[in-house]
């Protein structure tokens, strides 16, 4: 099995047109000499460690998207191979990992906590919106295509802008209001248990952006908040502790134009969230509360 390596823009060559111009001094020559026995280094590692993998008895093959806007020759976008040593439980962010540690110090990717709890590794694998850190090798078909998220801004490989999902996530308020203080100065505001259930699956956003990536409205429409800042609003408009005034305020939020009467039933969110927040059902919910917040009776 033969292995790609990642070429990467070799800076000697790239000096050489610069050095038919000048003559080099001493000094210059050294460094040159230096930086071209150090790529040397460098390929015969990256050749020996690509052949320590085809070698082994089980690999997977990876091919991850490349573009870098800032380096001449990554600005066409690419898919890169590369065979990484199999190991049970590995994830995708394990082969990630690997193939950046071992192959390509230059992939670039975020990561964090590693278990499935800062939301920074959210990516399209496989043609699905998957957190890297939670999703089993084992489990996808080869090759496994890696690719950064749909519907967003490609900063770096794998890397998105993520500014318009903040965006969205911070117009509808994501923070605890209420007018409805407890009396005593330091009585605690309660939550009953059953309140607490309604908004238990709500509060286990990550701030992933899977949902927001998979959800065609999205795509479409750039200003409609998305499935995460909706169940956003909804995690505290259904907690009691808030109070009416303030509910209000948040209905009218999400019942604007590009609010919750954009969705329209895909389920698309729902199936990638990984949280398992029913992301759709609290759309709808939101909806149903809209309506009723708008009934009058004369
Ligand atoms: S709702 Fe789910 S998919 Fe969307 S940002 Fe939150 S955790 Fe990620
Ligand atoms: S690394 Fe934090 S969610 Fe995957």
């Amino acid at each position: 099995m033969s292995t790609q390596v990642p070429k990467q823009t070799d800076e000697s060559s790239e000096n050489a047109t610069d050095a038919e111009t000048t003559v080099p001094s001493k000094g210059d020559a050294r460094r040159e000499e230096k930086r071209r026995r150090a790529a040397e280094r460098r390929e015969e590692r990256q050749a020996e460690e690509a052949e320590r993998a085809a070698a082994a008895e089980d690999t997977v093959e990876l091919k991850v998207f490349r573009y870098d806007p800032e380096v001449e020759g990554k600005q066409e976008p690419r898919f890169d191979t590369f065979h990484v040593p199999f190991e049970k439980g590995m994830t995708v962010l394990d082969a990630l990992m690997y193939s950046r540690d071992t192959y390509d110090s230059s992939l670039t990717f975020r990561h964090s906590c590693r278990q499935a709890i800062c939301g920074s590794d959210a990516m399209f694998v496989n043609g699905t919106q998957h957190l890297a850190c939670k999703t089993q090798i084992s489990e996808l078909s080869e090759p496994i295509r890696v690719e950064p998220l749909p519907h967003a801004e490609v900063t770096k490989d794998l890397v998105v802008d993520m500014e318009h999902f903040y965006d969205q996530m911070h117009a509808v308020e994501p923070y605890f209001q209420t007018n409805e203080l407890p009396d005593g100065e330091l009585d605690e505001q309660r939550q009953t248990r059953e309140n607490r259930e309604k908004v238990k699956m709500s509060t286990r956003c990550i701030w992933c952006a899977a949902c927001m990536s998979s959800c065609n409205i999205a795509a479409g429409d750039n200003e409609y908040l998305g499935p995460a800042a909706i169940n956003k609003a909804y995690r505290f408009a259904m907690d009691e502790r808030e109070g009416e005034e303030i509910k209000q305020k948040r209905l009218e939020i999400i019942e604007q134009e590009h609010g919750v009467w954009r969705c329209q039933t895909q389920f698309s969110c729902t199936v990638v969230c990984p949280k398992d927040i029913p992301l759709t059902e609290h759309i709808q919910e939101l909806k149903r509360e809209a309506v009723k917040s708008n009934l009058k009776f004369w």
